[in-house]
């Protein structure tokens, strides 16, 4: 299987089931939540005990009790006024975001997710640029959405070369920018490996450049700030920065919210002039957007506040540490970099990598698998809803699957 981050350059495949009638009388609701609950439990793993894909995991139980106020609810940017309870409730969360990455001013709207935020950056800086032929000039180990964001937009990117500590050099960066650039990209952090890009340095040079600097921080937004307050050195990553124009971050990765509930946010609401919103109707990509989300993410901010972020994040930290630990006392197994945050990749000298991941997966437990500089590596994205328990219960899994493939050992 293919890693999230990968090029492959392979057609991947769009498997359909056989042809199937629209049905045409109704099934009792009996029959059919148990079907339902039969094809549930044949996805291989429980959320529980998937450590692969996108840091994604339930949301907090609060979202549950807030289900049913919010329930039927939906909210569409050119309606504001037949829901402006909602509206509000959006756009209330954008500005407690704002104040938490350094812009209380900031605006900004609820998104389907970080590849719908990245496409409303490039996006902008496109139409704000104006000229033909936009480039961008983002370090390679940026997220496919800005390539996706490229075909799209028919913007040409420049992608800049990271060394293997993931880190681009920035003289490269600025040899990259041309006339036609419209926008630099950096990461905060970026989700393959989890480092940070050196964001101060990239908005420094937009600064000087005079450049549109967007930041994608999907898994850093809800999680650097409160690191920080827990008192790890996080460099300034976020509009503290005054060259960073854009910001998007992902609720439902670190912030505990449902999935599709991202976020784009803009320093200045004056740039949205460069949206022909009176002809589109609305700034985004998706038009009716569930209302259930921005009240669920109104009420986590507010039940949680900073406090309680921070006890989800050191307890993040706390399962990235136990699961780190547990890779490095296992022989031949070694983390590919240090984790900065969620991410965890690892490798096995014995060259077995795949090996080990499958025999996890037949234990029931999810990662991902793929390649680094030519050797297998696995790769885990972990959620802040893991517990030290579970972090103890994949580690022993992980030393029972290399056991079970090396018995000699
Ligand atoms: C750094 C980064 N940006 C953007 C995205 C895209 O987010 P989504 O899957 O919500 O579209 C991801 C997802 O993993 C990511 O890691």
């Amino acid at each position: 299987m293919a890693q999230e981050f990968e090029r492959t350059h392979e057609r991947p495949a769009v498997p359909m089931p056989p042809p199937l009638d629209f049905p045409e009388h109704g099934q009792p609701e009996a029959e059919v939540l148990d079907e339902l609950a039969a094809r549930a439990a044949e996805d291989p793993y429980p959320v529980e005990r998937n450590f692969g894909v996108s840091y994604v995991g339930p949301p907090h139980p609060i979202t549950e009790r807030v289900r049913p106020l919010a329930a039927g609810r939906f909210f569409v940017e050119w309606a504001r006024d037949m829901n402006p309870a909602t509206d509000r409730l959006e756009k209330e969360a954008v500005r407690m975001l704002g104040s938490l990455l350094g812009c209380p001013q900031a605006v900004g709207f609820i998104t389907s997710g970080g590849t719908e935020s990245n496409l409303l950056a490039l996006r902008l800086a496109r139409n704000l640029h104006g000229q033909s032929e936009p480039e961008v000039v983002l370090p390679e180990t940026a997220h496919y959405s800005f390539r996706l964001g490229a075909e799209l937009l028919g913007l040409r990117l420049r992608e800049v070369p990271v060394d293997a500590a993931m880190q681009p050099d920035m003289r490269q960066v600025e040899r990259a920018i041309t006339p036609r650039t419209a926008a630099l990209v950096c990461s905060a952090p970026e989700g393959n490996f989890g480092q940070l890009d050196p964001v101060a340095e990239f908005a420094d040079l937009a600064e000087r450049r005079g450049l549109y600097l967007h930041v994608d921080a999907a898994f850093g937004g809800f999680a650097l700030p409160f690191l920080r307050d827990l008192g790890y050195p996080i460099p300034a990553f976020d509009f503290s920065l005054p060259g960073v124009t854009s910001m998007m971050t992902d609720g439902h990765k670190l912030g505990l919210l449902p999935v599709a509930t991202g976020f784009f946010l803009l320093r200045d609401a004056a740039l949205l002039e460069a949206i022909p919103a009176g002809v589109t109707g609305i700034h985004t990509i998706t038009a009716t957007k569930p209302g259930d989300h921005a009240a669920a993410a109104w009420a986590v901010m507010r039940h949680l506040g900073r406090q309680g972020y921070r006890a989800s994040t050191r307890q993040l930290m706390d399962v990235v540490r136990i699961v780190s630990e547990g890779i490095e006392r296992i022989d031949g197994l070694r983390l590919l970099v240090p984790p900065l945050l969620a991410v965890v990749n690892f490798t096995s000298e014995r060259g077995d990598t795949e090996r080990i991941y499958l025999e996890l997966r037949r234990r029931g437990w999810g990662a991902t698998y793929g390649h680094a500089g030519g050797a297998g590596r696995i790769r885990l994205s972990i959620h802040p809803h893991r517990d030290p328990r579970r972090a103890h219960q994949f580690v022993a899994a992980l030393e029972e699957s290399v056991r079970t493939i090396r018995p000699t050992h």
